[in-house]
């Protein structure tokens, strides 16, 4: 006999997980990117189109696949569809889990690293030339990333082996309140800061002289990872769903957080660079973002009362962590539920073998900053070949046959029940979404494939 399937306990658990996977790097390191590189104001209004119109229907095809079958994002398809090949749409996303999770914690790691210079006081006095070789000594240093990477893989098999109900719903409570309290702090300083408003004009008055295809491409491709769409991570997640919660209210609040945490991200980045004299328009803010221009930011921005400097750093690195961790812990999740179900190992075994797993793969993708920088496959280095190969490939073909599982191959009657709860809720705009799901969502889905290849 298997053991009773856990849950989560309350609807705001269930929420503020799901929320908690979504918010994370993507949100407060990428999108601010996505945004400087992509014009700004106009961007953000695509991207807000892409989350509702997009990203929401495919959440809830997830939302349905995991609850109707409680299970593992591949057991899944294997139970809803038994004998076919939409098994290996729940393997791809299992693979997928490892491949993000094993260069996300590099980056994760750093953020610790950050918040104990933020924490010693180490940026005091530093000039914009300072940043750079602080940040190149630390990444290309062959152990201390590691050190900081294998603490982060810890905390989230601190959480995971605790189970979902005290371990992913506890710590989701009590880190997403947190997070969302040092947000709305930052937000409020930096946007007071004298000189923010050439930031704040970046970020609310659109210019569509800028917005092409490629912009519309990029805006998708970010609602899509921003969300933890395309590899089962809130199919998992859903599966631990009560019956009582509504799906479509739950997807509508998660899409409404990330958004809003993605958006209170750029009102931190922008004005505080604004204010700390670097030009928006030209580029200025790129993938260094957090580790060599933010720092240098919070230090010009507010130089003349070093306190605050310190404790905005302080406050932002912890913010980052928090983020990141609930997004890690989600991705673990996925692999630890996949080994438990499908292989009858017990939760702290299968958790374990995934830890060390992410340990040694993170350490690879860490090492090609490094010693083993000289290792490239198509002129990229092991990280690089991570991210891209996950965020570019797995992610937006997983999200494809997701929505055409659900738009094409699952009764509608299932979607039905799910979507109203066997009908006790009410339910406007099912043709609506399974359209969408048919046809719009995975030819944009096409799109930003190609796109990316392109790019590649
Ligand atoms: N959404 C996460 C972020 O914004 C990153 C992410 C992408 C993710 N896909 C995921 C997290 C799957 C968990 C599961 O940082």
């Amino acid at each position: 006999m298997r053991p009773m399937r856990e849950k989560f306990g309350s609807k705001l658990g269930a929420v503020l997980a799901a929320a908690g996977s979504a918010v994370g790097l993507g949100n407060i390191w990428r999108f601010p990117i996505e945004t400087g590189r992509n014009g700004g104001a106009a961007f953000i209004l695509i991207y807000i189109g892409c989350i509702f119109l997009i990203g929401l229907p495919v959440m809830l095809s997830e939302f349905v696949i995991g609850r109707s079958s409680q299970c593992n994002t591949a057991g899944a398809y294997r139970k809803l569809a038994p004998g076919t090949q939409w098994k290996w749409v729940g393997r791809l996303g299992v693979l997928t889990g490892f491949v993000i999770m094993s260069y996300y914690v590099v980056v994760a790691g750093w953020t610790i690293q950050y918040a104990w210079l933020a924490l010693t006081n180490q940026f005091a006095g530093r000039t914009a030339e300072d940043f750079p070789v602080i940040f190149n000594n630390f990444a290309t240093n062959p152990w201390q990333p590691i050190v900081c990477l294998v603490i982060f893989v810890w905390l989230t098999h601190y959480v995971i082996v605790k189970g979902v109900t005290r371990g992913i719903e506890r710590w989701s409570k009590i880190l997403m309140p947190l997070l969302f309290v040092l947000v709305f702090i930052l937000v409020v300083a930096s946007v007071c800061m004298p000189g923010a408003g050439e930031g704040l004009r970046f970020l609310l008055q659109p210019d569509f002289s800028k917005v092409n295809s490629v912009v519309a491409l990029n805006a998708m491709g970010q609602a899509f990872y921003s969300l933890s769409l395309g590899m089962g991570a809130l199919c998992t997640y859903a599966s631990y769903f009560d019956k009582q919660i509504s799906l479509s209210r739950a997807a509508m609040n998660i899409c409404l957080i990330d958004t809003l945490i993605a958006l209170m991200a750029g009102f931190i980045i922008f004005p505080a660079a604004s204010a700390a004299g670097y030009r928006l328009q030209s580029g200025d803010i790129g993938a260094s973002l957090l580790f060599i221009t933010l720092p240098n930011v919070f230090q010009q921005a507010f130089a003349a009362v070093p306190l605050l400097s310190y404790v905005f750093s302080l406050l932002f690195y912890l913010l980052i962590i928090l983020a990141a961790l609930t997004s890690t812990i989600s991705l673990h999740e996925v692999v630890t539920s996949y080994m438990t179900e499908e292989f009858g190992f017990k939760r702290s075994r299968a958790a374990l073998i995934e830890t060390v797993t992410c340990m040694l793969l993170g350490c690879l993708c860490s090492l090609s900053f490094g010693p083993l920088r000289g290792i490239k496959l198509a002129g990229l280095t092991i990280f690089d070949l991570f991210d891209w190969t996950s965020s570019n490939l797995l992610l937006p073909i997983g999200g494809m046959l997701i929505s055409l599982f659900v738009g094409w191959y699952l009764k509608r009657e299932l979607v039905r029940n799910e979507l109203t709860n066997y009908g006790t809720l009410r339910l406007r705009g099912l043709r609506v979404l399974i359209f969408i799901l048919r046809f719009v969502a995975p030819l944009a889905i096409l799109g930003i494939l190609l796109n990316q290849l392109h790019l590649f």
